[in-house]
């Protein structure tokens, strides 16, 4: 099949987050009301701490953009550590001028879920749709929370965990048995109708994930690989082959 995901190799953490901000920015400067998807994990620590640099040095500016977040595990609070909301508040929003307003994480309250789900992809319409996805991909190739298996039809819905991702993830928590076992996702219907996705593939746990994404194969064993029917994808990547 045609391979239409641009590949940059970074030759190092420190500049694959560093290319990734740039398309950031460059995103913001051009169109200040953009609306940004945003994910979580390990790998865009990097690409945040650029963004708040970049605010912090007047470049950039998010009083007038939205976000919306990717996913939040169930059953956890905000003021949790682990969660989702509590990274993105340490890693941006605790530092930009970004609406509250205007800042979208799924809620992993129990009680509001449904609603949620429900929710989530009109509110994402009705606010223009997502200018720009950013994406990790799990050790499984999961994107967002969804683990291999999940339609590409998918809108956002809650999932179960695979081992793996739960392993993967622990070490955010005391142990296994405090990972939690749902979680709420954007679907990767979601995820393929923002306008352009810029994916972070860092370190060797990635390897297999990055080398099975490159090989063009296109299967929902591997949910990554519906990035290939999307237009406009760039993945950047470092500590890979
Ligand atoms: P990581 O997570 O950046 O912490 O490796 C990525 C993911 O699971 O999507």
């Amino acid at each position: 099949m045609v391979q239409t995901l641009k590949w940059i190799e970074a030759k190092s953490y420190e500049e694959m987050s560093e290319i990734a901000a740039n398309i950031f920015k460059e995103q913001l400067q051009n169109n200040k009301k953009s609306v940004l998807g945003l994910a979580t994990g390990g790998t865009p620590e990097g690409f945040y701490a650029k963004m708040v640099e970049a605010y912090k040095a007047g470049e950039i500016s998010f009083a007038e953009a939205k976000s919306f977040n990717l996913d939040e595990y169930i059953g956890i609070e905000p003021s949790n550590k682990a969660s989702y909301h509590y990274y993105m508040d340490e890693q941006l929003f605790n530092h930009v001028d970004m609406k509250r307003e205007d800042i979208h994480v799924p809620a992993g309250d129990p009680s509001q879920v449904e609603k949620n789900t429900d929710q989530y992809d009109q509110m994402i319409e009705e606010a223009g749709g997502i200018d720009i996805q950013l994406l990790g991909i799990g050790v499984n190739g999961h994107i967002g929370f969804n683990e291999p298996g999940t339609s590409f039809e998918s809108y956002t819905n809650v999932v179960e965990l695979t081992e793996s991702t739960r392993e993967a993830n622990k070490i955010y928590f005391d142990s296994i048995e405090d990972v939690p076992t749902h979680a709420i996702t954007m679907g990767i219907k979601t995820i393929l109708n923002a306008k352009k996705v810029v994916l972070l593939i860092s370190g060797q746990s990635k390897q297999e994930a990055y080398d099975r994404l490159r090989s063009g194969e296109v299967t929902e064993d591997f949910p990554a690989s519906a990035l290939h029917k999307h237009p406009d994808v760039t993945v950047i990547y470092c500590d890979v082959k």
